[in-house]
């Protein structure tokens, strides 16, 4: 079948870049900035400013973010981790790096994020941190649970990869006292080209972060610059953001209401022109809880479905297949009909800043040709 979309919509997800950002790093490698540099510090400074927290903590990546947060949370061996099967395997394996045990929950399907009542059912007396994901950009509120998971010294981690940016009530996502973990990977709503970042809870929580991120040694590079050694305080890994990531995440920090503006109105976009076909549902990240970084359906003929838009060049994906279903994670597999559920029937429509409306109607025109074209043939078959 040939194909006559725009190159946008054939892509499923893409950086958006405004323009400076090649500047900015040229003028880090000039300088000589290239490893956790004054220019990383700046970026923290400005990223904790943005949400209005005291402070921030850049690492190399948003699956460093989850380790280091896990490793402050001082979870390890025997201690289980409450996290949802439905999401990206980072969040897994962050959790099976500290040698802890993650205990799979459903989701609400309607939003494809946890709620409290399947966290608080999960928890036992060895759980120590709950990981609810932000699942496509959409703030959740833990008001109801903070207290009481606090009272049992459970920490709540939250990964957040997907919801830089997000609102949540009157603050932002990473502003209401849990530890947070933001991705600034390449598709994100920011982008450092890899990079992420924590927003510990504490004074003493950032100290232990920015120990664990600096390979357990804690003098400053100012410091160490007038010493003869350095001291290592404790683990550690090489976890820190290097000035030429952080650059980018600085350029691309001062045009975010952009982002913010145009995924909402391209996520409003979609929501109309879904809402005429038969059979789709869209997955709820509510433009005022989010700054959606997804747009994605569940359809019944899923995998044919995705075949077809392929065909037409449509840049469908998948997000995500089910952990618990994974082969390196089958001996915590447990029942999570809705995980499975939409395991089988979620679609990833393209949703990036480069889409026009034009290209979201010939995504949505596809979408209809494609259930008729699966729906004809399974009649067909019965
Ligand atoms: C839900 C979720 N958690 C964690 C990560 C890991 O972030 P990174 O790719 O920056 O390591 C991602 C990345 O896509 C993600 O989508």
């Amino acid at each position: 079948m040939t194909t006559t979309v725009r190159p946008d919509a054939g892509r499923n997800a893409s950086p958006y870049l405004y323009g400076e950002e090649a500047a900015e790093v040229a003028r880090v490698l000039e300088a000589g900035q290239y490893g956790h540099t004054d220019v990383t510090e700046e970026f923290e400074r400005r990223i904790a400013s943005f949400l209005g927290v005291s402070d921030a903590v850049a690492v190399m990546s948003g699956t460093a973010a989850l380790h280091t947060a896990l490793l402050a949370a001082e979870v390890g061996p025997g201690h289980e981790v409450v996290v949802p099967s439905m999401t990206f395997c980072a969040t897994v394996q962050a959790i099976l790096a500290v040698g802890a045990t993650p205990v799979f929950v459903d989701v609400d399907p309607a939003t494809l994020c946890v709620t409290d009542p399947l966290i608080m059912d999960a928890v036992t007396d060895h759980t120590r941190a709950v990981m609810p994901v932000l699942f496509g950009g959409r703030a959740i509120d833990f008001s109801r649970i903070r207290r009481e998971l606090a009272a049992r010294d459970i920490a709540i981690v939250e990964d957040a990869a997907h919801a830089f940016g997000s609102p949540n009530g009157t603050r932002r996502v990473g502003a209401t006292g849990d530890l947070t973990c933001f991705s600034f990977g390449p598709i994100k709503n920011l982008t450092c080209g890899q990079g992420g970042i924590l927003i510990p809870r504490t004074r003493a929580e950032a100290d232990t972060i920015r120990r664990i991120r600096l390979l357990g040694v804690v003098q400053s590079q100012a410091q160490r610059a007038q010493t003869t050694s350095y001291q290592v305080e404790g683990f550690g890994l090489r976890y820190q953001m290097s000035g030429i990531n952080a650059a980018i995440g600085l350029a691309q920090l001062d045009h975010f209401e952009k982002a913010e503006t145009t995924r909402r109105i391209l996520w409003r976009v979609y929501r109309r022109a879904l809402a005429g076909l038969d059979g789709v549902t869209l997955v709820d990240v509510d433009p005022d809880r989010s700054v959606p970084h997804l747009c994605q359906v569940l359809i019944p003929h899923r995998d044919e479905v995705h075949a077809q838009m392929k065909a037409r060049g449509i840049g469908v994906g998948v997000h995500y297949p089910p952990n618990h279903l994974q082969p390196a994670f089958a001996q915590w597999r447990r029942d999570l009909p809705a995980t499975e559920q939409v395991g089988r029937e979620v679609l990833t429509l393209p949703f990036h800043q480069h889409l026009t409306e034009n290209d979201i109607d010939q995504v949505v025109t596809a979408l209809g040709q494609a259930l008729k074209t699966v729906g004809a043939a399974s009649c067909a078959r019965s």
